[in-house]
Protein backbone atom coordinates (compact mmCIF):
# COMPACT_ATOMS: atom_id res chain seq x y z
CA UNK A 1 0.00 0.00 0.00
CA UNK A 2 1.41 3.43 -0.65
CA UNK A 3 1.92 6.15 2.13
CA UNK A 4 -1.00 8.27 0.39
CA UNK A 5 -3.68 5.22 0.26
CA UNK A 6 -2.84 4.39 3.73
CA UNK A 7 -2.77 7.91 5.19
CA UNK A 8 -6.40 8.31 2.88
CA UNK A 9 -7.37 5.07 4.76
CA UNK A 10 -6.39 6.38 8.53
CA UNK A 11 -8.21 9.75 7.76
CA UNK A 12 -11.29 7.78 6.68
CA UNK A 13 -11.50 5.76 10.14
CA UNK A 14 -10.99 9.01 12.06
CA UNK A 15 -13.36 10.22 10.58
CA UNK A 16 -15.84 6.67 11.24
CA UNK A 17 -15.26 7.22 14.25
CA UNK A 18 -15.58 10.43 15.12
CA UNK A 19 -19.36 10.10 13.57
CA UNK A 20 -19.47 6.93 15.77
CA UNK A 21 -18.90 9.22 18.62
CA UNK A 22 -20.98 11.67 17.79
CA UNK A 23 -24.18 10.19 16.79
CA UNK A 24 -24.42 7.21 19.41
CA UNK A 25 -21.42 8.02 22.44
CA UNK A 26 -20.73 10.46 24.37
CA UNK A 27 -22.67 13.24 25.97
CA UNK A 28 -21.53 16.85 24.94
CA UNK A 29 -21.62 19.84 26.88
CA UNK A 30 -22.40 22.21 23.93
CA UNK A 31 -25.22 19.48 22.79
CA UNK A 32 -27.66 22.24 21.99
CA UNK A 33 -25.55 24.90 20.45
CA UNK A 34 -27.40 24.64 17.28
CA UNK A 35 -30.57 23.81 18.62
CA UNK A 36 -31.28 25.94 21.69
CA UNK A 37 -28.18 28.16 22.47
CA UNK A 38 -29.54 29.66 25.87
CA UNK A 39 -31.19 26.67 27.85
CA UNK A 40 -28.83 26.99 30.35
CA UNK A 41 -29.50 30.63 30.90
CA UNK A 42 -33.22 30.10 30.30
CA UNK A 43 -33.60 26.80 32.63
CA UNK A 44 -31.62 28.66 35.53
CA UNK A 45 -33.86 31.85 35.48
CA UNK A 46 -36.91 29.31 36.43
CA UNK A 47 -35.04 27.58 38.66
CA UNK A 48 -33.96 30.36 40.48
CA UNK A 49 -37.37 31.71 40.56
CA UNK A 50 -38.94 28.37 42.28
CA UNK A 51 -35.98 28.59 44.04
CA UNK A 52 -37.26 31.73 45.80
CA UNK A 53 -40.72 30.83 46.33
CA UNK A 54 -39.41 27.68 48.20
CA UNK A 55 -36.46 26.48 49.60
CA UNK A 56 -37.49 22.95 49.57
CA UNK A 57 -36.85 23.67 45.60
CA UNK A 58 -33.15 22.31 46.11
CA UNK A 59 -33.22 19.36 47.82
CA UNK A 60 -36.72 18.12 46.32
CA UNK A 61 -34.28 17.97 42.56
CA UNK A 62 -31.34 16.62 43.95
CA UNK A 63 -33.23 13.58 45.06
CA UNK A 64 -35.39 13.68 42.28
CA UNK A 65 -32.19 13.49 39.77
CA UNK A 66 -30.56 10.59 41.83
CA UNK A 67 -33.89 8.16 41.67
CA UNK A 68 -34.11 9.04 37.82
CA UNK A 69 -30.85 7.86 36.89
CA UNK A 70 -31.04 4.99 39.48
CA UNK A 71 -33.89 3.74 37.94
CA UNK A 72 -33.36 3.01 33.92
CA UNK A 73 -30.78 5.48 33.65
CA UNK A 74 -31.17 9.47 33.40
CA UNK A 75 -34.21 9.10 31.25
CA UNK A 76 -36.72 11.10 33.40
CA UNK A 77 -39.00 8.16 33.88
CA UNK A 78 -39.62 9.10 37.05
CA UNK A 79 -41.47 11.88 36.07
CA UNK A 80 -44.09 10.37 34.08
CA UNK A 81 -47.42 9.47 35.21
CA UNK A 82 -50.10 6.89 34.39
CA UNK A 83 -53.75 6.45 34.56
CA UNK A 84 -52.96 2.97 36.50
CA UNK A 85 -51.37 4.13 39.36
CA UNK A 86 -48.43 1.99 38.47
CA UNK A 87 -45.48 4.66 37.28
CA UNK A 88 -41.69 4.59 39.13
CA UNK A 89 -43.19 7.48 41.32
CA UNK A 90 -46.10 5.36 42.53
CA UNK A 91 -43.69 3.13 44.26
CA UNK A 92 -44.36 3.61 47.89
CA UNK A 93 -40.14 4.53 47.67
CA UNK A 94 -40.72 7.32 45.81
CA UNK A 95 -43.80 9.02 47.09
CA UNK A 96 -41.24 10.70 49.54
CA UNK A 97 -40.03 12.54 46.86
CA UNK A 98 -41.38 16.58 47.51
CA UNK A 99 -43.36 17.68 45.05
CA UNK A 100 -41.59 20.41 44.55
CA UNK A 101 -38.81 18.59 42.68
CA UNK A 102 -41.36 17.71 39.74
CA UNK A 103 -42.95 21.03 39.78
CA UNK A 104 -39.19 22.61 39.18
CA UNK A 105 -38.77 19.94 35.86
CA UNK A 106 -42.61 21.35 34.72
CA UNK A 107 -41.47 24.92 35.65
CA UNK A 108 -38.29 24.71 33.80
CA UNK A 109 -39.68 22.56 30.91
CA UNK A 110 -42.43 25.69 30.04
CA UNK A 111 -39.74 28.03 30.61
CA UNK A 112 -37.71 26.06 27.74
CA UNK A 113 -41.26 25.72 25.58
CA UNK A 114 -41.85 29.57 25.68
CA UNK A 115 -38.99 30.09 23.51
CA UNK A 116 -40.23 29.42 20.05
CA UNK A 117 -36.81 28.14 18.79
CA UNK A 118 -36.05 25.58 21.35
CA UNK A 119 -39.74 24.29 21.58
CA UNK A 120 -39.60 20.64 21.89
CA UNK A 121 -36.18 20.64 21.09
CA UNK A 122 -34.49 20.14 24.60
CA UNK A 123 -35.10 16.82 26.84
CA UNK A 124 -36.60 16.40 30.48
CA UNK A 125 -33.60 14.54 31.43
CA UNK A 126 -31.05 17.33 30.08
CA UNK A 127 -33.63 20.22 31.67
CA UNK A 128 -33.67 17.52 35.31
CA UNK A 129 -29.58 17.30 34.89
CA UNK A 130 -29.22 21.53 34.06
CA UNK A 131 -31.56 21.93 37.19
CA UNK A 132 -30.11 19.42 39.67
CA UNK A 133 -26.67 21.52 39.37
CA UNK A 134 -28.33 25.00 39.48
CA UNK A 135 -30.03 24.25 42.58
CA UNK A 136 -26.66 22.68 44.34
CA UNK A 137 -24.97 25.94 42.88
CA UNK A 138 -27.93 27.88 44.64
CA UNK A 139 -27.33 26.80 47.54
CA UNK A 140 -23.21 27.09 47.98
CA UNK A 141 -22.35 24.06 46.30
CA UNK A 142 -19.86 24.02 43.99
CA UNK A 143 -20.86 24.41 40.24
CA UNK A 144 -19.92 22.78 37.03
CA UNK A 145 -20.06 21.97 33.64
CA UNK A 146 -23.39 19.96 32.54
CA UNK A 147 -23.30 17.17 29.75
CA UNK A 148 -26.45 17.20 27.75
CA UNK A 149 -27.75 14.94 25.04
CA UNK A 150 -30.03 12.38 27.07
CA UNK A 151 -33.22 11.49 25.52
CA UNK A 152 -36.03 10.42 27.63
CA UNK A 153 -37.36 7.33 28.08
CA UNK A 154 -40.91 5.72 27.63
CA UNK A 155 -40.93 2.95 30.06
CA UNK A 156 -41.92 3.64 33.58
CA UNK A 157 -42.72 0.78 35.87
CA UNK A 158 -43.41 0.73 39.53
CA UNK A 159 -42.00 -2.75 40.51
CA UNK A 160 -38.38 -1.17 38.97
CA UNK A 161 -37.75 1.45 41.37
CA UNK A 162 -37.55 -1.62 44.56
CA UNK A 163 -34.00 -3.08 44.05
CA UNK A 164 -32.42 -0.28 42.40
CA UNK A 165 -32.93 2.81 45.18
CA UNK A 166 -30.73 2.02 48.02
CA UNK A 167 -32.71 2.20 51.58
CA UNK A 168 -31.59 3.85 55.09
CA UNK A 169 -30.79 1.15 56.80
CA UNK A 170 -28.46 -0.79 54.24
CA UNK A 171 -24.74 -0.96 55.56
CA UNK A 172 -21.80 -0.60 53.62
CA UNK A 173 -20.87 -3.68 51.31
CA UNK A 174 -25.25 -3.62 50.08
CA UNK A 175 -24.48 0.51 49.05
CA UNK A 176 -21.02 -0.32 47.71
CA UNK A 177 -22.33 -2.99 45.45
CA UNK A 178 -25.58 -1.10 44.21
CA UNK A 179 -23.49 1.78 43.54
CA UNK A 180 -20.73 -0.64 41.53
CA UNK A 181 -23.45 -2.20 39.52
CA UNK A 182 -23.75 1.49 37.55
CA UNK A 183 -19.79 2.00 37.51
CA UNK A 184 -19.52 4.15 40.81
CA UNK A 185 -16.67 3.50 42.76
CA UNK A 186 -16.44 3.88 46.82
CA UNK A 187 -15.59 7.36 46.14
CA UNK A 188 -18.32 8.28 44.17
CA UNK A 189 -20.94 6.57 46.91
CA UNK A 190 -19.44 8.60 49.79
CA UNK A 191 -19.13 11.86 47.57
CA UNK A 192 -22.61 11.46 46.69
CA UNK A 193 -24.18 10.36 49.78
CA UNK A 194 -22.71 14.40 50.67
CA UNK A 195 -25.97 15.59 48.92
CA UNK A 196 -27.25 14.84 52.15
CA UNK A 197 -26.01 18.04 53.47
CA UNK A 198 -29.22 19.39 52.53
CA UNK A 199 -32.75 18.24 53.12
CA UNK A 200 -35.21 16.00 55.41
CA UNK A 201 -35.76 12.53 56.47
CA UNK A 202 -39.10 11.39 57.55
CA UNK A 203 -38.89 9.83 61.24
CA UNK A 204 -39.89 6.42 59.99
CA UNK A 205 -36.66 6.15 57.66
CA UNK A 206 -34.55 6.01 61.07
CA UNK A 207 -36.81 5.75 64.07
CA UNK A 208 -35.45 1.51 64.86
CA UNK A 209 -32.32 3.78 65.55
CA UNK A 210 -33.97 5.28 68.79
CA UNK A 211 -36.51 2.95 69.63
CA UNK A 212 -35.91 -0.22 68.41
CA UNK A 213 -32.39 -1.15 68.20
CA UNK A 214 -30.87 -4.52 69.77
CA UNK A 215 -28.74 -3.57 72.65
CA UNK A 216 -29.59 -2.88 75.69
CA UNK A 217 -30.84 1.01 75.60
CA UNK A 218 -32.51 0.18 72.44
CA UNK A 219 -30.26 2.97 70.65
CA UNK A 220 -27.65 3.03 68.59
CA UNK A 221 -24.40 3.11 70.08
CA UNK A 222 -23.07 4.65 66.51
CA UNK A 223 -25.20 7.67 67.69
CA UNK A 224 -24.07 10.36 69.61
CA UNK A 225 -26.35 10.06 72.79
CA UNK A 226 -26.94 14.22 72.97
CA UNK A 227 -28.63 13.63 69.43
CA UNK A 228 -30.26 10.61 69.23
CA UNK A 229 -31.91 12.50 72.53
CA UNK A 230 -33.31 15.18 70.03
CA UNK A 231 -34.08 12.77 67.64
CA UNK A 232 -36.42 11.23 70.43
CA UNK A 233 -38.06 14.72 71.02
CA UNK A 234 -39.10 15.30 67.39
CA UNK A 235 -39.88 11.98 66.41
CA UNK A 236 -41.97 10.66 69.83
CA UNK A 237 -43.22 7.04 69.33
CA UNK A 238 -47.13 8.40 68.45
CA UNK A 239 -45.13 10.48 65.55
CA UNK A 240 -47.38 12.36 62.57
CA UNK A 241 -45.66 10.44 59.63
CA UNK A 242 -45.70 13.58 58.04
CA UNK A 243 -42.74 15.05 60.17
CA UNK A 244 -38.90 15.27 58.68
CA UNK A 245 -36.20 15.94 60.24
CA UNK A 246 -33.06 17.38 58.88
CA UNK A 247 -30.31 15.10 57.50
CA UNK A 248 -27.88 17.31 58.12
CA UNK A 249 -28.72 18.88 61.52
CA UNK A 250 -25.92 21.79 61.46
CA UNK A 251 -26.31 23.55 58.26
CA UNK A 252 -29.61 21.82 56.46
CA UNK A 253 -30.00 24.70 53.70
CA UNK A 254 -26.59 24.78 52.96
CA UNK A 255 -24.78 22.79 50.41
CA UNK A 256 -21.35 22.33 52.40
CA UNK A 257 -18.94 19.23 53.95
CA UNK A 258 -21.00 19.63 57.46
CA UNK A 259 -22.57 16.17 56.73
CA UNK A 260 -18.81 14.77 56.63
CA UNK A 261 -18.13 16.61 59.72
CA UNK A 262 -21.24 15.45 61.89
CA UNK A 263 -20.50 11.87 60.46
CA UNK A 264 -17.25 12.50 62.82
CA UNK A 265 -19.48 13.24 65.73
CA UNK A 266 -21.81 10.31 65.31
CA UNK A 267 -24.54 12.80 63.82
CA UNK A 268 -25.38 10.98 60.80
CA UNK A 269 -29.39 10.49 60.51
CA UNK A 270 -29.52 7.76 58.12
CA UNK A 271 -27.63 4.15 59.09
CA UNK A 272 -26.35 4.34 55.38
CA UNK A 273 -25.15 7.57 56.38
CA UNK A 274 -23.46 6.58 59.66
CA UNK A 275 -21.85 3.77 58.15
CA UNK A 276 -19.60 5.41 56.33
CA UNK A 277 -17.91 6.55 59.08
CA UNK A 278 -18.15 3.54 60.91
CA UNK A 279 -16.72 1.04 58.27
CA UNK A 280 -13.07 1.26 58.08
CA UNK A 281 -13.34 1.25 54.19
CA UNK A 282 -15.00 4.41 53.97
CA UNK A 283 -13.66 6.19 57.20
CA UNK A 284 -10.76 7.95 55.31
CA UNK A 285 -13.04 9.60 52.21
CA UNK A 286 -14.84 10.64 55.29
CA UNK A 287 -12.05 12.44 56.94
CA UNK A 288 -10.33 13.73 53.90
CA UNK A 289 -14.40 14.81 52.85
CA UNK A 290 -14.55 16.90 56.54
CA UNK A 291 -11.71 18.26 56.18
CA UNK A 292 -11.03 19.16 52.77
CA UNK A 293 -13.71 21.03 51.31
CA UNK A 294 -12.49 21.38 47.99
CA UNK A 295 -11.30 17.85 47.95
CA UNK A 296 -15.05 17.39 48.44
CA UNK A 297 -16.17 19.70 45.93
CA UNK A 298 -14.21 17.74 43.41
CA UNK A 299 -14.87 14.23 44.04
CA UNK A 300 -18.87 15.30 43.92
CA UNK A 301 -18.47 16.90 41.00
CA UNK A 302 -16.96 13.88 39.55
CA UNK A 303 -19.60 11.82 41.09
CA UNK A 304 -22.06 13.66 39.80
CA UNK A 305 -21.08 13.82 36.23
CA UNK A 306 -20.85 9.98 36.19
CA UNK A 307 -24.02 9.89 38.16
CA UNK A 308 -25.62 11.76 34.86
CA UNK A 309 -24.08 9.20 32.11
CA UNK A 310 -25.79 6.23 34.03
CA UNK A 311 -28.50 4.61 31.09
CA UNK A 312 -28.48 7.20 28.60
CA UNK A 313 -30.64 6.70 25.93
CA UNK A 314 -29.91 8.09 22.31
CA UNK A 315 -31.23 7.62 18.77
CA UNK A 316 -34.76 5.22 18.83
CA UNK A 317 -34.00 4.29 22.88
CA UNK A 318 -36.08 7.52 23.21
CA UNK A 319 -37.62 11.01 22.09
CA UNK A 320 -37.64 14.23 23.61
CA UNK A 321 -41.41 14.48 25.20
CA UNK A 322 -43.22 17.27 24.88
CA UNK A 323 -44.74 16.84 28.50
CA UNK A 324 -42.76 15.66 30.64
CA UNK A 325 -45.71 13.65 32.38
CA UNK A 326 -46.28 11.75 29.15
CA UNK A 327 -44.89 9.75 26.38
CA UNK A 328 -45.52 11.83 23.24
C1 LIG B 1 -26.28 6.18 49.52
C2 LIG B 1 -27.51 5.74 49.53
C3 LIG B 1 -28.69 6.63 49.83
C4 LIG B 1 -29.70 6.31 50.68
C5 LIG B 1 -29.85 5.02 51.47
C6 LIG B 1 -30.60 7.44 50.70
C7 LIG B 1 -31.77 7.49 51.45
C8 LIG B 1 -32.52 8.63 51.63
C9 LIG B 1 -33.67 8.71 52.50
C10 LIG B 1 -34.27 7.55 53.28
C11 LIG B 1 -34.11 9.98 52.46
C12 LIG B 1 -35.31 10.55 53.21
C13 LIG B 1 -36.57 10.31 52.42
C14 LIG B 1 -37.79 10.77 53.18
O1 LIG B 1 -38.07 10.25 54.24
O2 LIG B 1 -38.49 11.67 52.69
C15 LIG B 1 -33.23 10.72 51.59
C16 LIG B 1 -33.34 12.05 51.32
C17 LIG B 1 -32.54 12.72 50.40
N1 LIG B 1 -31.59 12.16 49.59
FE1 LIG B 1 -30.82 10.31 49.76
N2 LIG B 1 -30.10 8.42 49.89
C18 LIG B 1 -28.95 7.95 49.31
C19 LIG B 1 -28.18 8.63 48.40
C20 LIG B 1 -28.49 9.85 47.87
C21 LIG B 1 -27.83 10.44 46.73
C22 LIG B 1 -26.73 9.78 45.91
C23 LIG B 1 -28.39 11.66 46.53
C24 LIG B 1 -28.10 12.69 45.48
C25 LIG B 1 -27.00 12.76 44.79
C26 LIG B 1 -29.39 11.84 47.58
C27 LIG B 1 -30.11 12.98 47.79
C28 LIG B 1 -31.05 13.13 48.79
C29 LIG B 1 -31.66 14.42 49.15
C30 LIG B 1 -31.30 15.76 48.56
C31 LIG B 1 -32.60 14.14 50.14
C32 LIG B 1 -33.54 15.15 50.81
C33 LIG B 1 -34.83 15.19 50.04
C34 LIG B 1 -35.82 16.23 50.52
O3 LIG B 1 -35.59 16.93 51.51
O4 LIG B 1 -36.87 16.37 49.87
N3 LIG B 1 -29.44 10.72 48.35
N4 LIG B 1 -32.28 9.87 51.08
C1 LIG C 1 -7.43 19.66 49.45
O1 LIG C 1 -7.79 18.93 48.31
C2 LIG C 1 -7.32 19.54 47.11
C3 LIG C 1 -7.96 18.81 45.94
O2 LIG C 1 -7.79 17.43 46.03
C4 LIG C 1 -5.81 19.55 47.08
O3 LIG C 1 -5.35 20.13 45.89
C5 LIG C 1 -5.31 20.32 48.28
O4 LIG C 1 -3.91 20.23 48.34
C6 LIG C 1 -5.91 19.78 49.58
N1 LIG C 1 -5.61 20.68 50.67
C7 LIG C 1 -5.02 20.27 51.79
C8 LIG C 1 -4.81 21.30 52.83
O5 LIG C 1 -4.70 19.11 51.98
Amino acid sequence: MSFQSSFVLFLGSLLFLLLIATSFGQLQVDYYRNTCPDVESIVRTAVERKFQQTLVTAPATLRLFFHDCFVRGCDASVILAKRNGAAEKDNPIDLSLAGDGFDTLIKAKAAVDSVPGCKYKVSCADILALATRDVITLTGGPSYAVELGRLDGRISSKASVRHSIPHANFKLAKLKAMFASHGLTLADLVALSGAHTIGFSHCSQFSRRIYRFRSRSRIDPTLDLGYAKQLTKMCPTNVDPRVAVSLDPTTPWIFDNQYFKNLRQGKGLLTSDQVLFTDRRSRKLVNLFASNSTAFDQAFVTAMTKLGRIGVKRGNQGEIRRDCTMVN
